[in-house]
């Protein structure tokens, strides 16, 4: 048995999340939680909801609130949406807890004492209407390059032209409005990534099983172009944690925040830190994950995300974590993602373009969804949701392979030997060689999950699915049972306990399909299969069950046409 921490990458505050970011990073994070806790191991599963940083203050002001209520009411709107697709975190925390207001503080502390923080001072706007500095973003003006009124400091969202706040044309406040600014003197706090760099380039290089997605992208920052660069880690806000050197003010600092890529993965550590506190438990208990002194040595930890998170990941969290000088644990494996696109274009928030997480299970339950994106992970390219290929997946694989295996062993049994496991005779060659091809399949399918090959996992379930079906189709005990119904009842016996097998093996995937099947079979053996034989004779002759309802229904045309028109614009 051993110990695994997941995170996966914490989502933005600001809304509620589209499927692309979904099997982007926690959906996958859930299916190998799930899947290590299955086997015995001990799980850690963490997220979080990533709250500093303007898209949050913004988000706020758009919505009328002050921005510690509008983050308060997100994450509960976040939290249960991830309880309707069944993400099974040991927590979801807040990277506006004072764990990690305090954790980021600690660890600004020490890289300041091991001299990788640098004072730089820059030249920025500042509004004497509002008494503060105002990030790029926070100042509108009229576009120089193609008169656009409203263009912000970072960008023109017309022309898409990068801009310096100073190449506005006539400047205001986008606080206030007010145009009493001036250009001013600050200090902002650097972290010296580039003094890690051939420390973390070696360590990259180690890592020599990770996905290629990964390590390319961590090299492409490490070598392209002037090689990593410093990272500014302090902002001109009022929403975030607060910078100071451990307890200390750091002189020059005040009214400042640390940037929220900054702090926002120190929450994977301060989120076991609220793990144990919701739970009562002392520090000892969430150190053990990730202190190395103090029991994380043989902690194997993973980490998911989408492409666009891995530069953080790979680069500045461990350059963070190195920087320290204290032993925390440092991620083992980062699984990373493409895009999934939407219908022959692109998921998109600001759109409202494709299918989000509150209207997915509105219209579907949550296994639907999870197998559909699990099973066309973007892993190796980016992928595309249709309409049309969902429909197929879920009325194909769900209903007429696994759904209609269990509907058609379990009513058949009930007929004609009532609902209990019937006593049989012998199964004979069809079956063994049914068993001959589970124990390949299944230990496939391990393989391709201790890998963490979803794709490959979710073909090979798929497949083990089917081989039940076409033994039942060969078998066919309804012919046999006017002949020989010692020999009908034992084939069927062999099919219910498949049942519970298949539930075993798909709950990492469909937990909820998987929970029904398994209270069907009137049991509570969860038992991971060993030898295939073995495993299926765990429901004795006489065993009671219960003929499901309907496991999966089937996606009709005019269902799959509505959603398509539903989902195609902007939502409301
Ligand atoms: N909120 C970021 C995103 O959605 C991810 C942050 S991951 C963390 O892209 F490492 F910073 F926590
Ligand atoms: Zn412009």
């Amino acid at each position: 048995m051993a110990r695994i921490l997941i995170t996966s990458a914490i989502p933005y505050i600001n809304g509620i999340k589209h499927l692309g970011n979904l099997v982007g990073s926690q959906l996958p994070a859930d299916l190998f939680a799930r899947y290590f806790r299955a086997r015995g191991h001990e799980v850690m599963f963490l997220c979080a909801t990533d709250e500093h940083g303007t898209p949050a203050e913004l988000a706020a002001a758009k919505a009328g609130k002050p921005v510690a209520e509008y983050c308060a009411e997100m994450w509960a709107v976040q939290k249960d949406l991830s309880d309707g697709f069944r993400l099974s975190f040991d927590h979801f925390g807040r990277s506006s807890s004072p764990q990690n207001h305090a954790l980021t503080q600690h660890f600004a502390g020490r890289l300041a004492e091991a001299g990788l923080i640098r004072e730089v001072s820059e030249r920025q706007v500042y509004s004497n209407a509002d008494g503060r500095f105002l990030p790029d973003r926070y100042i509108e003006g009229t576009c120089p390059n193609c008169g656009y009124e409203r263009a912000r400091g970072d960008q023109c969202e017309n022309c898409t032209k990068q801009l310096d706040p100073t190449d506005l044309i006539n400047p205001r406040s986008a606080i206030s409005g007010s145009t009493d600014l001036e250009v001013r003197e600050t200090k902002h706090l650097y972290l010296r990534q580039s003094a890690m760099k051939d420390k973390l380039d070696a360590w990259i290089d180690s890592k020599k099983d990770w996905p290629v997605l990964t390590t390319s992208i961590a090299k492409k920052w490490l070598h392209d172009g002037d090689g990593l660069q410093d990272r500014g880690i302090t902002r001109d806000l009022d929403w975030g944690v607060p910078v100071k050197k451990g307890d200390e003010d750091w002189p020059g600092m005040e009214g400042k925040v640390f940037y929220v890529w900054f702090d926002a993965p120190i929450e994977y550590i301060a989120c076991a830190a609220e793990w144990a506190e919701a739970h009562g438990k002392d520090d000892a208990a969430w150190r053990r994950w990730w202190r190395t002194d103090e029991g994380a040595e043989d902690v194997r930890y993973i980490q998911f995300m989408g492409k666009d998170n891995v530069p953080f990941h790979t680069l500045s969290f461990p350059a963070t974590i190195m920087g320290s000088g204290e032993p925390w644990k440092l991620v083992d494996y980062i699984k990373s993602f493409n895009y999934l696109n939407y219908d022959g274009g692109q998921f998109s928030t600001s759109q409202g373009r494709g299918v989000f997480m509150d209207q997915a299970l509105s219209i579907l339950p949550a296994d639907y969804w999870r197998w559909w994106l699990l099973s066309h992970a973007p892993e190796n390219s980016d992928s595309e949701f249709t309409w049309e290929n969902f429909q197929t997946s879920v009325n194909k694989d769900l209903a007429d392979v696994l759904g209609n295996f269990v509907s058609r062993v379990t009513k058949f049994c009930r007929s004609k030997f009532g609902e209990a496991v019937p006593e049989g005779g012998e199964t004979g060659e069809r079956a063994e060689a049914l068993i001959n091809e589970l124990e390949t399949r299944v230990r496939a399918y391990e393989g391709h999950m201790e890998a963490m090959e979803v794709r490959k996992a979710a073909a090979e379930l798929r497949a083990i699915w089917a081989a039940g079906n076409e033994y039942l189709q060969s078998a066919a005990p309804w012919t046999v049972f006017k002949e020989d119904p010692d020999k009908a009842a034992a084939q069927i016996r062999l099919a219910l306990n498949l049942i519970r097998v298949y539930a075993v093996l798909s709950a990492p995937f469909i937990p909820d399909a998987s929970a029904k099947l398994m209270a069907a079979m009137n049991t509570d053996d969860w038992t991971w299969p060993g030898p295939v034989a073995e495993a299926l004779q765990i429901l004795p002759s006489g065993h009671a069950f219960t003929v499901p309802e309907v496991t999966f229904k089937k996606i009709a045309d005019e269902e799959r046409e509505e959603w398509a028109k539903r989902f195609a614009g902007t939502r409301d």
